[in-house]
């Protein structure tokens, strides 16, 4: 195999409760990754979006990652990437990870499946370090695993993947600027036993909700006293939407990583699309533009569309 193109889907961290282990794959947005294998050691990275990403191969998140493989293997051969990104960067969808995840995925195809999925987390990682400067997998994961995973430690990479209920996803991405480094730096660095007590009662019942299929524990789970108290005051409009939301049927949500995108679970189509039009007439009333997106949850991860 010597050509391949990917579907690289958008993720979203942190389900709510599980700040930095817990992630989740939707269908909606996704990159399209193009890979050629050369037989010249050169690492090439293409653009076709405008978003300006660097191209230069150690400062690209997808660069990165392959120059570790080639490393890695002591590769003598290498390879060329076109990204066409639709996963906006700085959304909180998981866009460094696509290309990041993407990157691992497509070299271990062309380099015959050498390697494993959680040595493909372990490099891909190396491409969230450059976005963020954190080496979390909880976007990666689910990229590569598909589904609902849990990131049971990086260090051992150890990875759970979840079941993957029937259920949709809303997500709404107003143009507000938050950097994940900016809405970790304001986080506490320590939390009382009681909100840690809450906190892991709420990740507990989300994963047994999601194995037994509970829906109604699902709901009652996504609950976060931690992180989204503090970075909800950099969303617009944060608290209205998510109580209109639970207003129109979902199950319940948050911020989608490090935000600004929020997300919502909702058991029918019909209502992940009430709540679309309604989060996106929220944003326009107060002429923030704004993106939305429902999809189901992803069982598959990365697809691959083509190879030569
Ligand atoms: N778990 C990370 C955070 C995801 O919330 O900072 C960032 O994409």
């Amino acid at each position: 195999m010597k050509k391949i193109k990917l579907k690289v889907p958008a993720t979203v961290a942190n389900l709510v409760c599980g700040f930095d282990i817990l992630g989740m794959a939707v269908h909606e947005p996704y990159d399209e990754m193009e890979f050629r294998l050369l037989d010249t050691p050169d690492i090439i990275i293409k653009h076709t979006d405008a978003f300006g990403l660097p191209e230069e191969p150690s400062g690209n998140v997808a660069g990165i990652v392959l120059l570790k493989i080639q490393e890695y293997f002591n590769l003598k051969t290498g390879f060329e990437v076109i990204i066409h990104k639709h996963i906006k960067p700085g959304s909180g969808l998981g866009s460094s990870a696509a290309s990041a995840a993407g990157a691992a995925f497509g070299a271990n195809l062309l380099l015959g499946n050498k390697l494993t999925k959680e040595e493909m987390v372990h490099f891909a990682m190396f491409g969230e370090e450059l976005a963020s400067g954190v080496r979390h997998a909880d976007n990666i994961a689910p990229c590569i695993y598909g589904g609902i995973t849990l990131v049971k430690s990086t260090n051992p990479i150890d990875i759970i993947p979840l079941s993957c209920p029937d259920l949709f996803a809303t997500a709404v991405h107003p143009q507000v600027e938050v950097k994940t480094s900016d809405a970790r730096q304001i986080l506490k660095k320590n939390i009382t036993l009681k909100s840690a007590v809450e906190q892991w009662g709420n990740i507990a019942g989300l994963i047994a909700g999601i194995q037994k299929n509970d829906i109604s524990l699902i709901g009652r789970s996504l609950n976060d006293v931690i992180i989204e108290p503090i970075r909800s005051i950099l969303i617009p409009k944060f608290d209205d939407i998510k109580e209109m939301c639970l207003q129109l049927g979902a199950l319940g949500g948050g911020i989608s990583g490090s935000g600004p995108s929020i997300f919502m679970l909702s058991e029918q189509k019909e209502t992940a699309e009430k709540i679309a039009q309604m989060m996106k007439s929220v944003y326009d009333k107060i002429e923030i533009e704004s993106f939305v997106y429902v999809s189901k949850i992803n069982p598959a991860g990365i697809q691959i569309i083509e190879e030569k």
